[in-house]
This record gives C-alpha cells, sequence and structure tokens, in this order.
C-alpha cells in the first residue's frame, strides 16, 4: 500500500483559499481503529466554521489540519484489535478532526464510531448521514423524546439537518411544521411535513402555537421568536445558538442548546430507519475534492437545499 495520500490542508484560519491539496502520510492505525478509504465526504457548516476560526475558542484547530467529518467509504484495513469489521465493509462514520478529517483518501477511526452503511441508499447518498442524521435523531428523540401524536416545528428545514429531522418526525407519528423559503415548500410536502410555512413571508411565529417540541436549526432571531411557539413544558433544541433562559422560564419551556457526537451504534440504529423507512437523502450539489473551497463557499451562502457531497476516490 502506498504511504501517502491526496488530502485538502490547511495551515491557518481563513478564507476558502486556505484550503490545499497536498501529499501526506496515510494515518498510523491504533490497536481498536479501522483505516477507511473515504469514497464520499460532504460540508457541513461547522466545517467552514471551523476552518474561518469561528469555533477557535471551543474547537481549537492544531495546524496543519484536515478538516472534513462526515464518512462514508470502505475498510481497507483493521487494527490489531479490532473485531467488528473485515475489510471491504461499506461504512459511515464521522471522522474526528484532531486525528485527521475526512477531506483525504484515508481516515483512522476508533472502530466503536463506525457503523455499516444503509443498504437502500447509495455511498454517495450516504456521505450525507453521520452530521445531519446524527443531529436531527439526537435532538428529536434522544433529546426531546419527541413521540406519536406529538406537533413538532423544524425551523431551517430545507437544509442538511432539517431534512432528515422531518423524515424522522413524519417516521415517528409526529405532526410535522416546517419552515422554509417558497422554492423548497413542495420539496418538504413531499418529505411528510405537514405544514410548511415561508418565512420570508411574515413572522413565522405568529402562524404556530402549542408545539411540543421545536428543533431549531437557525439560530439568531429564529431561535428567539421559537421560544414563545411551544406549550407549557414544551421542549426547545437549538442546535445553532444559545437559547435565552430567563425567556423559556417566562414561556414555562425546557430549552438546550445540543452539541452532538454520534457513535457508531447510534449511527446503526440511524440506518435501519432510514432502510425501513426509505427515507430519503437530498443532494444539493455535488464537487470532486479539488474543488472543496467551491464547496465550501456554497455552503457559507446558507442556501444549500439538502446537502452538498464532495467526492473523494470512487
Ligand atoms: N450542534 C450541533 O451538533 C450541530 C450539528 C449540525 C449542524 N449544526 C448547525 O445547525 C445549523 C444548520 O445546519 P445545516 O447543515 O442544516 O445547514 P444548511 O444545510 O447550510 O442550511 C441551509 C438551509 O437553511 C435555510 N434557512 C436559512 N435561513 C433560514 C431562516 N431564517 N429560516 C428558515 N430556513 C432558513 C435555507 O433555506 P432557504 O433557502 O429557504 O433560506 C437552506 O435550505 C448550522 O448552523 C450548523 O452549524 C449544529
Amino acid at each position: 500500500m502506498e504511504k501517502k495520500m491526496k488530502a485538502i490542508v490547511i495551515h491557518g484560519y481563513g478564507d476558502s483559499n486556505v484550503l490545499t491539496q497536498e501529499q501526506v502520510d496515510i494515518p498510523e492505525l491504533k490497536p481498536d481503529e479501522v483505516l477507511i478509504k473515504v469514497h464520499y465526504t460532504s460540508v457541513n457548516p461547522v466545517d467552514w466554521k471551523m476552518r474561518s476560526g469561528l469555533l477557535k475558542d471551543h474547537m481549537p484547530l492544531k495546524f496543519p489540519a484536515i478538516l472534513g467529518i462526515d464518512v462514508a467509504g470502505t475498510i481497507e484495513k483493521t487494527g490489531s484489535d479490532s473485531k467488528k469489521f473485515k475489510v471491504g465493509d461499506k461504512v459511515f462514520c464521522r471522522a474526528d478532526v484532531s486525528n485527521g478529517g475526512s477531506y483525504s483518501e484515508y481516515v483512522a477511526v476508533n472502530e466503536d464510531n463506525v457503523a455499516h452503511a444503509p443498504e437502500s441508499i447509495s455511498l454517495k447518498e450516504t456521505a450525507a448521514l453521520p452530521v445531519t442524521a446524527g443531529t436531527a435523531w439526537s435532538s428529536l428523540f434522544d433529546t426531546a423524546n419527541l413521540n406519536s401524536g406529538q406537533k413538532v416545528l423544524i425551523t431551517g428545514a430545507s437544509g442538511g439537518v432539517g431534512i432528515m429531522a422531518v423524515q424522522f418526525a413524519k417516521k415517528a407519528g409526529a405532526y410535522v411544521i416546517c419552515t422554509t423559503s417558497k422554492p423548497n415548500i413542495e420539496l418538504l410536502k413531499s418529505l411528510g411535513a405537514d405544514e410548511v410555512i415561508d418565512y420570508t413571508e411574515g413572522d413565522f411565529s405568529l402562524k404556530v402555537s402549542n408545539v411540543d417540541v421545536v428543533l431549531d436549526t437557525v439560530g439568531g432571531e429564529t431561535l428567539q421568536k421559537a421560544h414563545t411557539v411551544l406549550k407549557k413544558g414544551g421542549i426547545l433544541v437549538a442546535i445553532a445558538g444559545q437559547p435565552d433562559i430567563s425567556l423559556a422560564e417566562k414561556h414555562g419551556i425546557k430549552a438546550t442548546r445540543l452539541s452532538v457526537q454520534t457513535d457508531g451504534k447510534k449511527l446503526g440504529e440511524i440506518a435501519r430507519a432510514i432502510d425501513e423507512g426509505k427515507l430519503k437523502v437530498v443532494i444539493y450539489k455535488e464537487f470532486p475534492l479539488e474543488r472543496i473551497a467551491e464547496a465550501h463557499d456554497l455552503s457559507e451562502s446558507r442556501k444549500a437545499v439538502g446537502k452538498i457531497v464532495v467526492t473523494v476516490s470512487e
């Protein structure tokens, strides 16, 4: 096996021009790790937030750094103590950027964080899942305990997290209300949304009330307004900003900020849910790894409908 691989490396914080392609060493395997050949990755907003230095206080990077969290690929090699996978298995997981991210041909990941890929979708589609589906699942079920018959509002529902959240919530039997802009309304209805509110046409929080759960993926003013639409005892899960605790107390709701890590066991559950529910992945645009800077710029525009997927090696 070659000792070097192509990777996108950054040597400091900055705009998308800091992303440069280099030849670097293939990661060494620890006994409990597997080496995964990365076929596809995807861009998440956290990638450009890390790159630009926005998150440097609580997620500092050690340079040179390889970004990228989502991994869809095949097992290339197993560590001496790893037992769960065999060479050639199709898998997906989150890469740990401090150990080398997925904008590279190979990643080494602890086998407990890896799961077999869903069978009903392609590996390319699978690359859209680890961060978004893990976050949607953890927010709705592990944190908010969403149940059948409950009413949920998902803001920013046409984004990567939102599209998975709409489908998970619907599959769980919830009544699903979403916010997005006009061009995406039909897509969200086709994925199971019961009501879709165009946030560009007035204040969404005046059009929805008495919900059991809010998943806010937008932050800022949207998050602030989301505190007002819940019934007493309801729960607001915020993934893109800090909820206002005094406002939450005033409205008699629980509000929590979530930072999600998803292990292999949870990804396995998600893969089963995708296969059983015939859930869909929406790919907005594809790029080869060499054009990762354009993929970052597009994600940073906050206009992607679904996921931006990046081909590393087919
Ligand atoms: N805490 C965690 O663990 C965690 C995990 C994953 C993501 N996140 C965060 O969650 C946020 C969402 O992530 P993502 O991957 O879903 O983002 P994304 O895919 O970039 O979201 C883009 C979508 O947001 C919609 N949007 C933008 N402004 C909106 C508004 N004011 N109201 C309603 N929709 C709006 C856009 O629809 P229009 O074109 O209609 O505007 C677009 O379709 C990011 O800030 C990300 O960093 C946090």
